[in-house]
């Protein structure tokens, strides 16, 4: 029977309806052109967008699905980590929803949600786990630049994780520097490519140090500076365009590099990657040479399910129905802090 899964941790309004591993409609209302206007998410304006949004969308998505509540096996939603006042919206729906159906509710942490997405392939996606291996996964967004080691499904550890701001958080406040609107990551990915990633050397923050974790704000720091320096740079497109390509060239090495010294050192053979960062075109082409010269597999999840979605909810909560991998929590609160295990 099929399952209903809600994803509402940031600025994304999304259900699911997920059956067996295929995702029968995965419906994604983004609030960023309202959050747009501020520079960033506004937590309470995320809240509200939620509340307004949530039902239309699970109406949609039931639709789509062409699946009735009554149909339904069990409901899940994103329990942490996120916003706390946009993650309690989607739980306390999904658990009203599976009280009144009388199916269980799963609470599911969004990260690991964002390790199988990359798994999800075809039109329309499907998981097939069939020949899973173990993994290191980056998860590379807005809020979070985190390296995992998944040693089999439902089995993961943390390995590292940014220790100030993330890759996706520096593209934006780059982007703001040099006066692109938010989200600056897909606009500097466009402006790159008319430039040369080798125009100007900027740092690789911790590229070197020999662990799993990042730095980025570093990198904003010495941008400033050196837009400060160098004022008319703005007013050339192609020294933009030089820059552009240059920055994003320091984030996509420092990715690469740590990611494939992870997987070497663990001696797994497969990497993947997800979050909205994935959806940089430059990081996909250094992934996919990186472990094409390794003889490593490369999972990317595909541009639509790279940012947040329900349907990598909904396929891990019924991944972890099926192995029974779960436990019973109709009444869970919300996690804001969760961590990764
Ligand atoms: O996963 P996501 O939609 O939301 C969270 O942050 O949770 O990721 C959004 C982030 C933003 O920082 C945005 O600038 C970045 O992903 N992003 C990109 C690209 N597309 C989205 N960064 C670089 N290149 C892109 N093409
Ligand atoms: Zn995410």
């Amino acid at each position: 029977m099929p399952l209903l899964a809600f994803e509402t941790s940031c600025d994304e309004t999304s259900a699911a309806v997920v059956h067996r591993g295929q995702v029968l409609s995965n419906v994604v209302s983004s609030q960023i052109r309202m959050h747009a206007e501020y520079g960033g998410v506004v937590p309470e304006l995320a809240a509200r967008e939620h509340l307004r949004n949530l039902l239309p969308v699970a109406r949609e998505a039931l639709l789509e699905a062409q699946v009735s509540p009554d149909q339904l096996a069990a409901v899940a939603a994103t329990r942490g980590p996120g916003l706390p006042s946009a993650l309690l919206v989607g739980l306390k729906a999904a658990q009203a929803v599976a009280f009144v159906l009388r199916r269980p509710f799963l609470g599911i942490h969004h990260h690991e949600a964002h390790l199988y997405s990359p798994w999800l392939t075809g039109q329309p996606p499907a998981a097939d786990f069939s020949n899973f291996q173990p993994n290191v996964s980056l998860i590379v967004s807005g809020g979070h630049t985190l390296l995992v080691h998944v040693r089999a499904e439902l089995d993961h550890c943390l390995l590292g994780s940014t220790v100030d701001d993330a890759a996706g958080e520096c593209f934006d406040k780059i982007g703001k520097l040099i006066g692109l609107p938010y989200p600056a990551g897909p606009e500097i990915d466009r402006l790159a490519e008319g430039g040369r990633p080798n125009a100007y050397d900027f740092p690789r923050p911790m590229i070197d140090v020999p662990n799993d974790d990042f730095s980025f704000s570093g990198l904003k720091t010495s941008v400033r500076y050196f837009l400060r320096d160098h004022p008319d740079l703005l007013l050339d497109s192609q020294r933009l365009r030089d820059l552009c390509a240059s920055v994003q060239a320091a984030i996509v090495d420092v990715l690469v590099t740590k990611t494939l010294r992870a997987a070497r050192r663990l001696r797994v053979r497969c990497v993947t990657a997800s979050g909205g960062v994935t959806c940089n075109r430059a990081l996909r082409q250094k992934l996919t040479g990186a472990c094409e010269r390794e003889g490593l597999t490369l999972l990317l999840a595909e541009k639509t399910l790279c940012t947040d979605n329900a349907a990598m909810i909904g396929i891990l909560a019924e991944r972890k129905l099926g192995l029974r991998a779960w436990e019973g929590s109709s009444d869970a609160d919300i996690l804001p802090n969760w961590t990764m295990g």
